[in-house]
């Protein structure tokens, strides 16, 4: 393994499974130290079972698995199983994991690991940022450990689930507050973005054409997942959210982005989870995170096939 140091913290969730799949199949470019998981798109104990199915249907037995926090901070949790269905990873026939879930905490996981890191590590956050907030809470120094944090998340357009706020951000707001405001290099894919990269028939085609098992159960996965929110947005297809942030790892001129300055609203009622983000820098408003803006959809689902025939 010559790859840069990587965790990623998820919630599986179709879309999370595919950027597991992308970042399993890379072990060229990652070294992937672990994958935490957190209640998200459905109750922990799916995601973290969802997490090691993907791992064998990949046959990366080496990668640990661990359970993080069941809840968001404050709110209680609201999932998204019309979105991925009733397991979180519906339509597909995923092999039953031999892989233990590790008996430590993915929170204890994150800052053991943070804190011993003998070079920078990369997190990829694909779901609520409850894991990584805890963390950062229990232990401030931790950012020391920490080389970029990629999150998908907010949006500065419309939401998604309601018109303020995008999932991740709706669902554990006081940790995305958390995390922005922990002065860590920090980069935002929101919806704005992850609206471009949508799965046409064709593209979903083209993993059923891999012939392999892990092509034919991304097309299955991708089969019903997201009708709803592409009909919602009026996009072509389903978005295929959290693979940007992989993506972006391997390949960041596939995207282009900006500083700006990011807030986090968690009280308000109507706009609970909004991000607030500003390209105009002030001092008040200094530049925390650079927000993608733009992605080449079809560089990034050729990516992932060329990946994905790997495994
Ligand atoms: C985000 O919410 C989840 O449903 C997806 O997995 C993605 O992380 C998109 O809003
Ligand atoms: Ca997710």
């Amino acid at each position: 393994m010559t790859g840069r140091p990587l965790i990623i913290d998820c919630d599986p969730g179709v879309d999370d499974a595919i950027a597991l799949l992308l970042a399993l199949a890379s072990p060229d470019a990652f070294d992937l130290l672990g994958i935490t998981t957190v209640a998200g798109n459905v109750p922990l104990p799916l995601t973290q079972y969802n997490a090691r199915r993907i791992c064998q249907l990949a046959q990366r037995w080496d990668v640990p698995v661990f359970a993080g926090c069941p809840r968001p901070m404050i709110y209680p949790l609201l999932t998204a199983k019309p979105i991925h269905g009733i397991t979180g990873l519906d339509g597909a026939a995923l092999p039953e994991p031999s892989l233990p879930l590790q008996a430590q905490h993915g929170v204890a996981f994150l800052i053991n690991q943070l804190l011993a890191a003998p070079e920078p590590i990369t997190l990829a956050c694909l779901g609520p940022l409850t894991n990584l907030a805890i963390a950062l809470i229990q232990c401030p120094d931790l950012a020391l450990g920490i080389d970029q944090v990629v999150i998908m998340g907010g949006s500065l357009g419309p939401g998604n689930v309601t018109p303020s706020a995008e999932f991740n951000c709706y669902v554990d707001p006081h940790a995305a507050r958390v995390v922005v405001e922990a002065g860590l290099n920090l980069t935002c894919i929101p919806l704005d973005v992850t609206h471009q990269v949508v799965t046409t028939p064709e593209r979903r085609m083209a993993f059923a054409a891999l012939g392999t098992a892990v092509g034919q159960a991304t097309a299955a996965l991708l089969q019903d997942y997201g009708q709803r929110d592409a009909e919602r947005h009026g996009l072509a297809g389903s978005p295929l959210h959290d693979p940007c942030v992989i993506a972006y790892l391997l390949e960041p001129a596939l995207f282009t982005g900006r500083p700006m300055h990011l807030a986090i609203e968690t009280e308000s009622s109507l706009c609970r989870g909004r991000t607030v983000a500003t390209p105009d820098l002030t001092e008040l408003t200094p530049a925390n995170a650079t927000v993608l803006e733009t992605a080449q959809a079809d560089g990034i689902y050729q990516l992932l096939t060329e990946r994905l025939a790997k495994l």
